[in-house]
């Protein structure tokens, strides 16, 4: 596997139509220039990801908004300038001239956001165009915050090497809505920036707005409920649970025996996003093939958890939808 420390080799192979991981601060991505058709279609092939869950597109300056996006109000204008570089995707009509129906999946628009990593934004500069890149991983599974983990799903991809992701889960993102009459945001991933935060932001440039949480692929076509799977099943379990009963809820699914949790030390939120999935993919990595469990307690409270909690819980998620 190749692994490479400078930003000139990844920059050759994506100028060569095929595709690099990248690091970013959430995870790292599988990424192609958006005008390489067939690169793009590689992300695809690899991953395995269905035609119908488009791609986030990667900026490095705001000055490119307008290349990649048709339509960008004033709230759009107030969201970037806060909280990019950073781990906020927006969702605003595309210019189609410039975004392929590839990446948006047949959608009028596009998830657009400047990651917040050196590294990358060097090499989206030099490169002089935006990155298409979902998270590098196969379709379904765990995502990667360091380049071993992506060496699992792909084993013969480059990785640029940019360490751990300092974030550690996925981009919140948002659709905007603006008219001249009103302002709709509609949430339709949790992340790390929070909708309290968003609200602040707007609240603080007086813009009037209303805001939903939308659920499910009709909000967003990637957000079905089977997602970040670990090699083994997965079980909530409630913080009061003895060990009896947690071996109880295990038979009844069909398993007897040993079992592992799925834990951290620290009870920051901002710490447990950091550490997710590497904990889980310590636990994929382990050669016994044990179910596992995470304990559930009180203090799992407030949006920052709430996001955790979501991925946690689509990573228990094991029935055909
Ligand atoms: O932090 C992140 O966002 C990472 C890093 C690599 O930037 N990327 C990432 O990409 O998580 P991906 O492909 O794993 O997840 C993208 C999510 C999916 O749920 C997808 O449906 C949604 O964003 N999305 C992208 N473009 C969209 C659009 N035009 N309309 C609605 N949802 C969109
Ligand atoms: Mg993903």
């Amino acid at each position: 596997m190749a692994i490479v420390y400078d930003i000139e080799s990844a920059l050759e192979v994506l100028r060569g139509d095929d595709v690099v991981a990248l690091p970013t601060e959430t995870v790292y991505g599988l990424a192609a220039r958006v005008s390489s058709e067939s690169a793009v279609q590689r992300i695809f092939e690899l991953k395995k990801r269905p035609l119908f869950d488009p791609l986030i597109v990667h900026i490095s300056k705001t000055t490119d908004i307008s290349k990649y996006v048709l339509k960008w109000g004033k709230a759009a204008r107030i969201l970037a300038e806060k909280f990019w570089p950073g781990p906020l995707t927006i969702v605003a009509p595309k210019n189609p001239d410039t975004i392929s129906d590839l990446i948006t999946a047949g959608l009028p628009d596009v998830g657009i956001r400047m990651p917040n990593h050196s590294a990358t934004l060097a090499l989206i500069n030099d490169l002089g165009e935006a990155l298409a890149a979902p998270s590098a991983n196969l379709f379904s599974k765990t995502s990667p915050t360091c380049p071993a983990h992506v060496a699992t799903d792909f084993p013969n991809v480059m990785v640029l090497d940019g360490g751990n992701c300092e974030v550690g889960i996925e981009s919140t993102v948002i659709r905007i809505s603006e008219d001249n009459l009103k302002v709709e945001i509609s949430v339709l991933r949790l992340g790390m920036i929070s909708k309290q935060e968003i609200e602040t932001a707007l609240r603080d440039a007086d813009l009037e707005f209303s805001m939903t949480v939308g659920k499910g692929r009709e909000a967003s076509p990637g957000q079905g409920s089977i997602h970040y799977q670990m090699k083994d099943a997965l079980f909530i379990v409630p913080e009061e649970f003895e060990d009896s009963d947690v071996s109880a809820l295990l038979k009844d699914n069909g398993y007897e025996g040993d079992f592992r949790e799925l834990k951290f030390e620290s009870k920051d939120p901002l710490i447990v996003a950091r550490n997710l999935y590497s904990a889980m993919h310590e636990l994929s990595a382990q050669s016994e093939r044990l179910p596992a469990t995470f304990r559930i307690a009180a203090y799992m409270r407030g949006e920052h958890w709430e996001a955790i909690l979501d991925r946690i819980s689509r990573a228990s998620q094991r029935e055909v939808e």
